[in-house]
């Protein structure tokens, strides 16, 4: 077992799975796909999703390698810490706990021998309250009119989350009914052309601003927050703010110094990771907003779902936790970067500080549909290996049935999700090729290594329920990730590198614009571009 001050890397776990690589590297996923009782054990149909791994490069004995890895990184106690509220990301001393953010009303969850349960409902509660009254229409602007339309301002975790579930809501029928009549719009960039994309159309007699920001300090946040607040202001007059402006943060000091009514401020707390806050106000006010606290409450559920069963399932039938070891093994054991996912993995010290020795975190990108396929596939297929997702639903939120195409639109889609695992799984050989007749100075174009791994997620549908599923699942498995790598995947100083040096150009281009003051105290390169951008 490692201890808490040496290195995963340095168990025989660890090294035998090293050694097993050797292993894996002479099979290739053509032949492994050909052992139906592996293909079997490597296919899990749980709390309705279906997770195939069978095109892994991993045999039986990967798995239970991966299994003792787990082990000997304690990661069923690193999981029960995390549900018993200890401050495990320890280098900002704070408990991890989003799960309680989702956890039913009587749900017992402690930090510092308190059950926070209570406080999570108390603010949800608030936020049906306030969301049904601006729904309804008892809650009007400054001018006396309804608040059809909102923006949410905020950036990184205080967007991206609760973006990516109002854009997979958005096409969800019941989703869709209840947001019928209303626009929910997110600001991020500190872009100008952000703000006036955002407000274009909008009028702020019918608009509501949500500004959402755990620090309430983050520099394009709050100039973004500002601008809205002249928006509002110069069109209204200053009082308005009280009735077009509200904020979720965990400083409701900072958020009354702004100008809005602590009344009108829905709070979190430190125990809530900016990457993980998509269930707290950060994302439940702006999307009951748009599609009512009922619809929102059920992507709450889906969430507890899940963190019940990562929480209770064994190992071998605990979705997180095998795609989390998956991860570990592509990433540190077969080296392959690239996946995808929102999380603070890519560290170079463990938790105590130790330099690593082997690379974590992965490089992250995808794509919707097919538009991957007809773009940066080809790197998929022939370039780099990169491990793939492929998430799939059964049946479609919007079905379309055409009478005389051979299928429906979403079997379409769906035919590409169950095709493209094997194309990169199975590859085709020069061999197939010539039988084709493909002339030979095709061959080696055509040709495809295969034995390229993927895991294939299948839900049922995606509605708020199952949308739930999906994030805490994502969420899980970077926990997964970094509990066995021995990293803190709920920090993430390395952002704040960009941020300090991105005031010093803002005092810079204070000093030149007010005092005409001269670029100084940068190198070569940066004060060529200050000062021909300040010509
Ligand atoms: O820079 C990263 C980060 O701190 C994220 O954790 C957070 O989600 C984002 O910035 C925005 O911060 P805030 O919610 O405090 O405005």
């Amino acid at each position: 077992m490692a201890s808490s001050s040496s290195l995963i890397s340095d168990t025989p776990e660890w090294n035998d799975l090293k050694a097993h690589v050797e292993e894996i590297k002479n099979t290739h996923l053509r032949n492994l796909l050909t052992d139906e009782s592996r293909s079997q054990s490597l296919f899990l149909d749980s709390d309705g999703i279906v997770l195939d791994y069978s095109r892994q490069q991993a045999t039986l004995e990967t798995i239970q390698k991966l299994f003792k890895l787990a082990q000997a990184a304690s990661l069923k106690d690193k999981i029960n810490r995390l549900y018993g509220g200890e401050r495990i990301n320890s280098t900002e001393n704070r408990p991890v706990l989003h799960v309680a953010l989702r956890a039913s009303r009587d749900a017992v969850i402690n930090s510092d021998g308190e059950n926070v349960v209570p406080e999570v409902w108390k603010v949800l509660d608030k936020i049906k309250d306030f969301s049904d009254r601006i729904r309804n229409g008892s809650w009007v602007g400054a001018t006396g009119k309804p608040l059809k339309d909102v923006v949410a301002v905020g950036i990184g975790g205080s967007f991206l989350g609760p973006l990516f579930v109002h854009t997979a809501l958005q096409t969800d029928p019941e989703a869709n009914e209840s947001a019928r009549g209303r626009q929910l719009r997110f600001l991020a960039n500190v872009d100008p052309i952000d703000v006036a994309r955002n407000i274009t159309g909008l009028n702020p007699e019918t608009t509501l601003v949500v500004i959402v920001s755990k620090t309430f300090t983050t520099a394009e946040t709050m100039l973004n927050a500002r601008t809205l607040r002249e928006w509002i202001s110069s069109a209204l007059g200053p009082s308005a703010v009280a009735k077009h402006m509200v904020a979720v943060s965990t400083n409701l000091t900072l958020v009354e110094k702004f100008g809005i009514d602590p009344n009108n401020a829905f709070a979190f707390w430190d125990w809530v990771g900016g990457r993980y806050s998509v269930c707290s106000a950060v994302g439940v006010l702006p999307l009951s907003l748009q599609y009512g606290f009922s619809v929102i409450e059920k992507f709450l559920k889906g969430a507890s779902n899940i963190d019940q069963h990562f929480y209770s399932q064994p190992f071998e039938r605990n979705i997180p936790v095998l795609l989390g070891l998956l991860s570990v093994w592509n990433v540190s054991f077969l080296g392959y970067p690239a996946r995808v996912s929102m999380e603070s993995n890519g560290k170079g010290v463990s938790i105590d500080g130790l330099p690593l020795p082997f690379e974590t975190g992965e490089i992250d990108f995808g794509e919707p549909g097919t538009n991957g396929q007809h773009s940066f596939y080809q790197l998929i297929h022939q370039g780099r290996v990169i491990p793939c997702d492929f998430i799939g639903v059964v049946k479609s939120q919007q079905p379309v049935y055409l009478k005389d195409e051979v299928v429906s639109n979403h079997d379409e889609l769906m035919s590409n999700f169950f095709a493209q695992p094997d194309a990169l799984a199975y590859g085709k050989t020069a061999d197939q090729l010539q039988k084709e007749n493909v002339s030979p100075h095709l061959i080696p174009h055509k040709t495809f290594s295969g034995n390229r791994p993927s895991v294939s997620l299948l839900l049922p549908s995606l509605n708020a329920y199952n949308i739930g599923q999906l994030l805490a699942i994502y969420e899980h498995r970077i926990a997964v990730e970094g509990f066995i790598w021995g990293i803190n995947s709920f920090d993430q100083w390395g952002v704040e590198l960009g941020k300090s040096l991105a005031t010093q150009v803002r005092k810079q281009l204070h000093a030149s614009r007010t005092k005409a003051e001269p670029v100084q105290g940068f190198n070569f390169s940066t004060t060529a571009l200050l000062t021909r951008y300040l010509q």
